[in-house]
């Protein structure tokens, strides 16, 4: 069994990928650590394979836990451990900086103290910063790295971290930078499953400024896959971008799943719009595609009736999540309450 050290692996993208490589492989061992956060849920991972995957609750900063987690020679780190969220970046960023930036030099010294083979840094398109509205202007792996929120600039942060390990110390490294995922089991927070959310229970659905920020959005099985692919056929030292062209204006993503759950558009209600809104992200994956052999497989539409269609048959998932500690969190962002779901 070939051993993998995934980080954040109870998250959104990285419960994902575990679920992905459990079931495309045979000779794969997974060790998942992961701190559990707010965003970490062990509800994520509970049918998996305990032969093949072993889940650790550690932090990644804490640099005695990840020595220890974490077996000599192992193949790869696949480090998704992250705070992912801008709003909560944009109220308080220590927690970014110190998980994001400081958490993944912690996870690039262990790497080469127990002579990791690869370093896959999960990264992302807002290191890029923003784009123009009306541009055919996409990112390329050459665009200039901008980042404009807090949680942007600590991503673009630990690239130049990887970046230095590689350079300084020959260590192997691959940077994968996607769009906006979306998809089963994301923390009710982010913009989709927020939206179904609250349609589901008849509450306002909040559309930030002019509803028109532009995001590329991609199903989140499709990510994992060529971070996968990135993995097995990327080179050593370069990023590749990872997009499905699937440009959307946030409204139009609210409208959608109105119609799909039959909800009057009566319910969406602009607010205050986010500080520093980037306003269009765009990915040209080209490099990803022609060097790996890469492309999307679920398009916008299925990809969305398949995520409606988890979030109606897992209310109870969500609702544990709607009456905990994000219910204060909401009203404090929105200044509107959320009703307490049964
Ligand atoms: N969601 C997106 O659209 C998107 C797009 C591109 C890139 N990314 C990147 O993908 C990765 C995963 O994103 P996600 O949406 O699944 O995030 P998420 O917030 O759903 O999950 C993050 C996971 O990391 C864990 N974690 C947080 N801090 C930790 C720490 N200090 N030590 C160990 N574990 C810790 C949490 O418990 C949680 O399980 C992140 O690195 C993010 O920057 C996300």
């Amino acid at each position: 069994m070939k051993p993998i050290f995934v980080t954040g692996g109870a998250g959104f993208i990285g419960s994902a990928f575990v679920r992905q490589i459990l079931e495309a492989t045979s000779d794969v061992k997974i060790i998942n650590f992961d701190a559990l956060t707010y965003a970490g849920n062990l509800e994520n991972l509970n049918d998996l394979d305990a032969a093949r995957h072993q889940f650790v609750k550690g932090d990644i900063c804490d640099k005695d836990a990840v020595l220890k987690a974490l077996p000599d020679e192992t193949d790869a780190i696949f480090n998704f451990a992250a705070e992912s969220h801008v709003d909560r970046s944009i109220a308080s960023a220590s927690e970014f900086v110190m998980t994001n930036v400081l958490g993944t030099q912690i996870l690039l010294d262990a790497a080469r103290a127990k002579n990791v083979r690869r370093f896959v840094q999960i990264s992302t398109d807002e290191v890029m910063g923003t784009l123009p509205e009306d541009d055919a202007a996409f990112f390329t792996e050459n665009s200039p790295i901008e980042p404009n929120s807090p949680y942007a600039a600590s991503k673009a942060a630990a690239e130049h971290f990887v970046r230095a390990a590689r350079e300084t110390f020959g260590l192997d490294t691959i940077v994968t930078r996607c769009g906006n995922n979306y998809g089963q089991r994301q923390f009710p927070e982010k913009l989709i499953p927020l939206m179904i959310s609250n349609a589901m229970n008849d509450e306002p659905l909040p559309v930030y400024g002019d509803g028109r920020n532009v995001r590329d959005w991609i199903f989140v099985e499709d990510h994992a896959r060529a971070i996968w692919l990135a993995y097995e056929k990327g080179k050593s030292g370069e990023s590749y971008n990872i997009g499905a062209r699937n440009e959307r204006q946030n409204i139009e993503v609210v409208q959608s799943i109105l119609d799909a759950l039959g909800k009057p558009h009566s319910l969406i209600k602009y607010v205050d719009d986010r500080l520093g809104h980037d306003r269009r992200y765009a990915i040209d994956a080209a490099k990803t595609e022609n060097e790996l052999g890469w492309k999307p497989l679920t398009d916008w539409e299925t990809g969305l009736q398949k995520t409606i269609r988890w979030y109606r048959e897992n209310q109870d998932w969500v609702n544990h999540i709607r009456n905990g500690a994000y219910r204060d969190y909401y009203k404090k962002l929105y200044g509107m309450e959320i009703a307490q779901s049964r």
